[in-house]
């Protein structure tokens, strides 16, 4: 197993988040692959775990300034993944491949001249979890419900990582039902949703006023303080685990329902 900066032969599985034998994964648009080349020219770096020219994992990182937190002279780890479905390529994880891709990333941030580097994780023991950095020597540093803000200081004068907040959510739409979709394109799993949303829409035409607002763009996320959000009617939908297309528009199909005709 070798850990390589992402090159071209591996870009399509990469924008696939290494699963390209997954249905699900295929609904999710082109919108990483958009991300990807927004970003990668503001010091995105990838990257991925290679074994028998099989990609089995990846790691994705960026400047701080342009993710989901605030921070300086740090990098941000939005993403690490081990394949661990028995589909496609099968199980990788728990050999290693996870600590050596972390590894690799801290080495690249530091020739890089960083002063730390940041991770998010869940506090639940589940997806990218919050005690699996800790057990690689990140600390805590602040928390957004489940989302758990962590942190590696390199030098002393590092200045601690913050979340960015929820500030404002969407407003009712007078006579419709509003769905604002809230995407930044780093995560096939919101993407997903995105899609789902957009399909489900469609069913109602003129009776829901939608609206897609990219937190790729960085005032975007600050002017809300969300990145990645779905909202029907004010109420921010559970998408952890991604609700089906069912499910998205059973919760919009509800709504409308209670429109006054
Ligand atoms: C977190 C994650 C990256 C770790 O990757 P990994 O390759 O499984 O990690 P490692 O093998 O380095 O470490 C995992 C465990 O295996 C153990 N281990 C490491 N090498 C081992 C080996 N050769 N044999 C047996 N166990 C080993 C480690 O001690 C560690 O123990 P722990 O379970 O007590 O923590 C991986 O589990 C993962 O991808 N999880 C899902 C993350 C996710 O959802 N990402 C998308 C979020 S948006």
């Amino acid at each position: 197993m070798e850990i390589i900066d992402l090159n071209e032969k591996y870009y399509s599985i990469y924008f696939k988040c290494l699963e390209d034998w997954s249905d699900d994964i295929n609904e999710a648009g082109d919108h990483k692959e958009i991300w990807f080349n927004k970003f990668k020219d503001k010091g995105l770096r990838v990257k991925i775990a290679v074994e028998e020219e099989k990609a089995c994992g990846m790691i994705q990182y960026l400047p701080i300034e342009h993710s989901m937190a605030k921070g300086k002279d740090l990098y941000f780890i939005s993403c690490i993944w081990v394949h661990g479905h028995k589909q496609g390529i099968g199980n990788f994880q728990k050999r290693g491949i996870g600590t050596k891709l972390l590894e690799a990333a801290e080495e690249d941030v530091k020739l890089l001249n960083a002063k730390g580097i940041a991770a998010w994780g869940v506090s639940l023991p589940f997806w990218m979890k919050a005690s699996w950095f800790r057990k690689k020597g990140y600390k805590k540093i602040d928390k957004n419900g489940m989302a758990v803000l962590l942190w590696k200081p390199f030098v002393e004068d590092a200045v601690p990582p913050k979340w960015i907040k929820e500030k404002k959510t969407p407003q009712l739409t007078e006579g419709k039902v509003n769905v604002t979709s809230f995407t930044n394109g780093w995560c096939l799993a919101q993407n997903m949703i995105l899609e789902r949303t957009k399909r489900a829409v469609q069913c109602f035409n003129d009776k829901v006023e939608f609206r897609i607002i990219s937190t790729a763009e960085k005032e975007s996320l600050c002017e809300w303080g969300i990145c990645d959000a779905l909202f029907v009617d004010g109420k921010e939908v559970r998408t952890g685990p991604p609700p089906s297309y069912e499910k998205i528009k059973k919760i919009i199909e509800k709504r409308v329902k209670k429109l006054k005709t």
